[in-house]
């Protein structure tokens, strides 16, 4: 696609929330009878009907463990519009309503950043299971409370992205665990784009590149890596007034420009860099994407995923014995970015585990928060959270 011709993410999720939702289910979804599934579906409410919504009700509209029954906004025309699009037969004004409306196991949470952590409690503390985008609660100790009131409930809570869930991590980490990078040392990933344009939560207090974007090379690289155990970061904001389309010209509260090290133990450097004022030639889609944005080095050998995380397209890899790079795990295998409400509403009805998990999430987040507060003192910040590592 040429640069002109090249459509806004937005458009795209409209795109191709239209015309290739049964493309979009991940194969693995099909899967379930081995794991004694019985039939029932896990019945979902989706709450936020905005952009990504776009890419979540055709992907859920066509597993076959889930079965939308509610959808929910506070700008109720984008409820009954969705309702519409995907037939989904209940709608609601507020989480309250839908919560005392028709009944639902799951509550699949798109709303605005900043609104997360407040909803997926009321979630939890309705009885529901909680999928999140991310980031899964606006601060770590408010992510604990949920993880905690989660476990007491003997619900479960999951979070955005699924970055590990694609065949090139799964690749990239079991390369790693089997040694064929020797002793591994340094990694470095980027993802930016020039901003989202539809809503000011992106660029107000709470929001920011890191939440929005950085947050898949934070979920990669600690993945690949390990939990991250220091942070320092460097953070600023490149451009101090937007044009959003639903409140016309703001401030720039939050960062749109992050540089964050972190140090896995080991000896294990790494690197992300995310914002919102990054020129990217293949567009939001990463389509025709030929280079690495995540890169991992050791003793005896180096790796590349191609594209973006979220959307990879490879893995190149060379070592000591082959230094030519040879290009492996080509094709995505049906994974996509949107399919976590999907994964967990199967693992809800069948009992398959899930590869993402809160535990994770809330790491992801300490990192952010951690890189937030390194951005404005200058220290280096210990992270105290972790997660079950290796993920593979
Ligand atoms: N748009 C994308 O391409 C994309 C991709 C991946 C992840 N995400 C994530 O998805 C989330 C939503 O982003 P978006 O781009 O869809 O934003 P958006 O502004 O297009 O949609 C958010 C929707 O949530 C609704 N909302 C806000 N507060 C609410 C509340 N209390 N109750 C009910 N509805 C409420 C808003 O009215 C709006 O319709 C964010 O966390 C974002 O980081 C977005």
């Amino acid at each position: 696609m040429k640069p002109t011709e090249r459509i806004s993410r937005k458009e795209f999720l409209k795109t191709t929330g239209t015309l290739t939702a049964g493309a979009l289910v991940t194969p693995a979804l099909v899967k379930g009878a081995s794991f004694g599934w019985q039939g029932k579906k896990t019945r979902v409410g989706i709450i936020g009907c905005g952009s990504v919504s776009n890419a979540y009700f055709p992907h859920l509209s066509e597993c076959p463990y889930a079965e939308i029954v509610s959808a929910c906004d506070i700008i109720y025309e984008k409820a009954v519009a969705q309702a519409k699009r995907f037939n989904v037969p209940n709608t609601y004004p507020h989480i309250d309503q839908m919560l005392a409306g028709a009944p639902f196991d799951l509550l699949v949470n798109l709303t605005d950043m900043q609104e997360h952590g407040r909803l997926n409690k009321i979630g939890l503390e309705a009885g529901k299971h909680v999928w999140s985008e991310k980031p899964l609660a606006n601060h770590v100790p408010e992510g604990r409370e949920l993880l905690a009131l989660a476990e007491k409930k003997g619900l479960r809570i999951w979070g955005a992205p699924v970055v590990v869930n694609s065949p090139q991590f799964a690749f990239m980490s079991k390369a790693i665990q089997e040694g064929k990078l020797g002793k591994v040392a340094a990694a470095h990933a980027h993802y930016g784009h020039r901003g989202p344009t539809w809503s000011a939560f992106f660029y107000e207090r709470g929001g920011g590149s890191m939440p929005d974007l950085g947050v898949y090379n934070l979920g990669t690289l600690t993945g690949l890596l390990g939990p991250a155990r220091y942070v320092t970061a460097m953070t600023s904001i490149v451009t101090p007034t937007r044009k959003t389309d639903n409140k016309g010209e703001i401030k720039v509260e939050a960062e749109d420009n992050a540089m964050v090290l972190m140090d896995h133990g080991n000896g294990i450097i790494s690197h992300v860099q995310s914002g919102f004022n990054y020129f990217d030639p293949y567009g939001h889609t990463g389509t025709g994407q030929d280079h690495p944005t995540v890169m991992v080095w050791g003793t005896k050998g180096n790796m590349g995923l191609i594209g973006y995380d979220w959307a990879p397209f490879g893995v190149d890899l060379a070592t000591l014995d082959h230094e030519e790079p040879v290009r492996y795990e080509k094709d995505a295998k049906g994974y996509v970015w949107q399919e976590g409400a999907s994964l967990v509403a199967e693992a809800l009805a069948t009992g398959k585990e899930t590869l993402v998990t809160a535990r994770h999430s809330l790491h992801v987040l300490e990192i952010i928060e951690a890189a937030r507060k390194s951005g404005e003192t200058g220290e280096r910040v210990k992270i105290e959270t972790t997660f079950k590592w290796p993920v593979v």
